[in-house]
């Protein structure tokens, strides 16, 4: 029953969401989703092309994933326009620092977006750069208590973006998602994913790629497009293997194959872009690897980070790990 009203009043809120679908090519393509969306023909969309020469130099605190490695399960689904990793539970990974400073944005969901080929599939471009694949993770701010009443503010969510490369070899920090692809590939069916680890393996390969990013005011890349997104892409791309990329390519939508599934970069207008440039400590501690001559030195917080790391072999998970102490 309550299932019941939460849904029909999400359908009422968001009647134009139900009333027209959208498609990547043909007469619902990215051209035409002003018409159903009034939002996709404003002046703050994306995605942009980043131009590295005119992008401001910035420091900002930290950036810091929480609860990543927490004991949960996810499900992955094919929404007919992406595949999409969602959590079961209510305890979820969240971010803070960056641009977002002091507040909290809560993780819920992350999907993927690709093309024809290896050539193309980034929405986002880098120097007019067009990645394999980008991958977002979508955060809303904790204050706002849900997805859908976030996208009404506009500071209401924050997106991480990564880029891929297409190489020769397997990332295997990606494989638990890709080898479910098979199971999803019918629009609307889901498959649950029992890795644990699969986020911090996805999201956290090292830690010196998460202060290194530009990050810029724009939209959600599809309808309804909402100006409500801190873009935060990061800089240096993560890397998947020809036939990984090409795995995402057999995913269907209601019209045959997904090869592609990007939006045309939108013009920047009168937006700054900024690459935060992390400040020289952060660097050294980043150069090592170890994570080491970050640690608070009291005791049980330096044991703690020591076994870690044993147990590990290496840090990719202190910058998670250190948050659970705070
Ligand atoms: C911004 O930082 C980059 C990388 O550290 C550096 O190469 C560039 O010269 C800086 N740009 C300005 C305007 O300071
Ligand atoms: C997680 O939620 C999905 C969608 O509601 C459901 O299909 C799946 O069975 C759930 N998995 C677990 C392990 O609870
Ligand atoms: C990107 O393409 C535009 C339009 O062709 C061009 O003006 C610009 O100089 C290019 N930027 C780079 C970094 O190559
Ligand atoms: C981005 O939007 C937020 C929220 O509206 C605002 O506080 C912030 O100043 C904007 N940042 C930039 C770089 O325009």
């Amino acid at each position: 029953m309550e299932i019941h009203v939460v849904l029909i009043g999400f359908l009422l809120s968001h009647a134009n969401l139900v009333l027209a679908d959208f498609t990547y090519e043909g007469l619902h393509g990215p051209q035409h989703w002003g018409k159903d969306y009034d939002e996709c023909v404003g002046k703050h969309q994306s995605p942009i092309n980043i131009e590295e020469h005119i992008v401001k130099n910035i420091s900002l605190p930290k950036l810091e994933l929480l609860e990543l490695d927490s004991q949960r399960d996810f499900y992955i689904e094919n929404n007919g326009h992406t595949v999409m990793l969602k959590i079961n539970s209510t305890k979820r990974p969240s971010i803070i620092g960056g641009p977002l400073g002091s507040h909290e944005y809560v993780f819920e969901q992350l999907h993927f977006h690709w093309g024809a080929n290896d050539h193309e599939g980034s929405e986002d471009l880098i120097n007019n750069h067009s990645f394999a694949m980008e991958l977002h993770v979508v955060f809303y701010k904790k204050t706002y208590k849900s997805l859908q009443e976030a996208i009404h503010h506009s500071d209401g969510l924050t997106v991480l973006a990564y880029f891929f490369e297409a190489s020769d070899d397997d990332n295997h920090n990606y494989a638990s998602i890709i080898d479910s692809l098979p199971d999803i590939e019918a629009v609307g069916s889901s498959t649950s994913l029992r890795n644990q680890h699969v986020m911090e393996e996805m999201l956290l390969p090292n830690p010196s790629v998460l202060q290194d990013y530009f990050t810029y005011n724009g939209s959600l890349t599809t309808p309804p497009c909402s100006e409500v997104v801190t873009w935060i892409d990061f800089k240096e791309p993560l890397r998947l293997s020809h036939n990984q990329i090409a795995a995402f390519r057999n995913v269907h939508s209601p019209d045959g194959k997904l090869l592609h599934n990007f939006r045309p970069i939108q013009p920047l207008e009168d937006r700054v872009v900024y690459h935060n440039i992390p400040l020289p400590e952060d660097n050294s501690h980043n150069a090592d690897g170890s994570g080491q001559s970050r640690l608070h030195p009291s005791f049980p917080f330096a044991l703690g980070a020591v076994l870690f790391t044993t147990h590990h072999g290496m840090c990719a998970y202190c910058i998670n790990f250190l948050s659970v102490f705070r």
